[in-house]
């Protein structure tokens, strides 16, 4: 009786032990992103200067709604430019995205990776 019970507790902690391994491993290595800034709009507007706030604020939402339907959110940063062209026409026609939802979702993928990659002092990284 008492070896069960000494049994059941190492069960116990091991299974808490895997739990926070677990937690942890997710929190490190989740991938998020948040609304669009201006500093965000002012890279997009280099590129395509026709660019407003409200649609790369569309290309963001559809990034987040509609592109986590069958997956989690990708990191923008894992892929270079021409892969993202490339997944990016597969990956369009899999969330029925008519053009402008999917020009709008480019931009915003392109511009967020870019803020992401970009160099950036020591003291500014968070
Ligand atoms: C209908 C389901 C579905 C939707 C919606 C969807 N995806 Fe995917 N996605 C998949 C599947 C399945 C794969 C893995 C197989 C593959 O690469 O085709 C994948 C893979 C990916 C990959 C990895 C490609 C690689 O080479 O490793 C990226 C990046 C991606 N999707 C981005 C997106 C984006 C951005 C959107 C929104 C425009 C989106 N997905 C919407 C199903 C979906």
């Amino acid at each position: 009786m008492k070896k069960i019970r000494h049994l059941q507790a190492k069960l116990l902690v091991a299974g808490a032990v895997i739990a926070l391994v677990g937690v942890a491993w997710y929190q490190l290595t989740a991938f998020s992103v948040a609304e669009p800034t201006p500093a965000e709009l002012l890279i997009a507007q280099n590129r395509w200067p026709e660019t407003d706030a409200d649609s790369l604020y569309d290309g963001y939402k559809t990034f987040t709604t509609r592109c986590t339907k069958c997956h989690g959110l990708k990191n923008v940063g894992r892929f270079t430019e021409t892969e993202w062209a490339s997944t990016l026409n597969k990956m369009a026609k899999k969330a029925k995205l008519n053009e402008e939802e999917k020009e709008n979702v480019k931009r915003y993928i392109l511009t967020e990776r870019e803020y992401l990659l970009s160099p950036r002092p020591a003291k500014a990284r968070i």
